[in-house]
């Protein structure tokens, strides 16, 4: 029986509350650390403890790291295009929220992170699949908030000895194939909770952004990875740096390209019905073609995903719990 004890910062977020579920699974005890500025009180677990906080609030955050064996840090703001409007709340809580939860983590001895990162802080790629060796080069400011905290967990490492998992997430897509996280995220930013949106009726019309890249159907192309395969490669994460392994940087995502116009057949397929559709300029700053080569995660963690077709993640999303 495992007895370590977890403190997940953000929570009760889309992917937070994702390895929630996959940590009370695997007998962990686990705090839950969340403002609820967008985490959702239906993602919160009876068996998982809950402190309602802020990152930006130290006493609360030192009070929560007493007797914690690890932290994993889901606690960031993250829509791109709010960070190019609003950097300063995105320095406030990504960065100086970093630095808090790095130094309340030495204050107390903890000397284990796993923190979120994103496929953001590569930029547009100079090469398909991006492997982690990829320059680094963001291109909106939440990116640059990733790649610096990634820097800040490396001197972490140097200076004080703490051990960190960067998970650098693809698009992370899909809900647990359980059922059992039920909160939907509020005012969504991405494909897959728009086009939900569009079949409930609550948006008139799905807008695909490009149809004239130079990809296979014309629509760009991403790596849509399953949130329960994130919620695993978490916990291989966490049991790797409990087993003494050195701190590591990694993508996360399935290797393969999936066009708009797959997500969306796809859920045509899914629902039984052709959905309102209207093809739109291209968004800015969106490359074409976006995937990662994940065999760092294998080899290091034996890590794979599970729920590689695209059937699988769209109805997972779809679904109604
Ligand atoms: C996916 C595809 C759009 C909406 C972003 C961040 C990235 C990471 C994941 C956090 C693109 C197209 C979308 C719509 C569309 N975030 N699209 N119509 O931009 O690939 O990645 O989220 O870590 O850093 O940049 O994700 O879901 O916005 O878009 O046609 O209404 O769907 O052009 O090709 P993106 P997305």
């Amino acid at each position: 029986m495992v007895s370590k004890k977890i403190l997940v910062l953000g929570g009760a977020g889309y992917i937070g509350s994702h390895v929630v579920c996959e940590l009370l699974d695997k007998g962990y005890e686990v705090l839950v650390y969340d403002n609820m500025s967008t985490g959702q009180s239906e993602n919160l677990f009876e068996k998982a403890g809950f402190i309602k906080a802020d990152i930006l609030d130290v006493d609360s955050l030192q009070k929560a790291m007493q007797g914690v064996d690890a932290v994993i840090f889901f606690a960031g703001k993250k829509a791109v295009g709010e960070s190019m409007i609003n950097p300063e709340m995105y320095a406030q809580n990504n960065l100086i929220g970093a630095v808090n939860v790095l130094n309340a983590m030495c204050a107390n001895g903890v000397k284990n992170i796993i923190f979120s990162s994103s496929a953001a802080v590569y930029g547009i790629p100079q090469y398909v699949p991006l492997d982690e060796n990829h320059p680094l080069n963001p291109i909106n400011f939440y990116g640059f908030t990733k790649w610096e905290m990634e820097r800040l967990l490396a001197w972490y490492d140097q200076l004080k000895g703490i051990k960190y998992a960067a998970l650098r997430y693809f698009n992370a897509a899909g809900y647990d194939v359980q059922g059992r996280v039920r909160g939907r995220e509020q005012n969504p930013q991405n494909l897959l909770p728009i086009i939900a949106e569009v079949a409930d009726g609550k948006r008139k019309c799905l807008q695909i952004f490009g149809s004239d890249y130079d990809t296979p159907d014309g629509t760009c192309l991403r790596d849509y990875i399953h949130v329960n395969d994130l919620a695993s490669a978490h916990v291989l994460a966490l049991e790797a740096l409990f087993a003494g392994r050195d701190s590591m940087t990694l993508n996360l995502g399935t290797g393969k390209g999936v066009s708009v116009k797959e997500i969306v057949a796809s859920a045509e397929k899914f629902l039984g019905r052709k959905l309102p559709v209207e093809y739109a300029q291209r968004r800015p700053g969106d490359p074409a073609v976006l995937y990662a080569k994940a065999d760092k995660a294998k080899e290091l963690l034996g890590w794979e995903p599970k729920f590689v077709s695209v059937d699988e993640i769209v109805s997972s999303f779809l679904k109604k719990h």
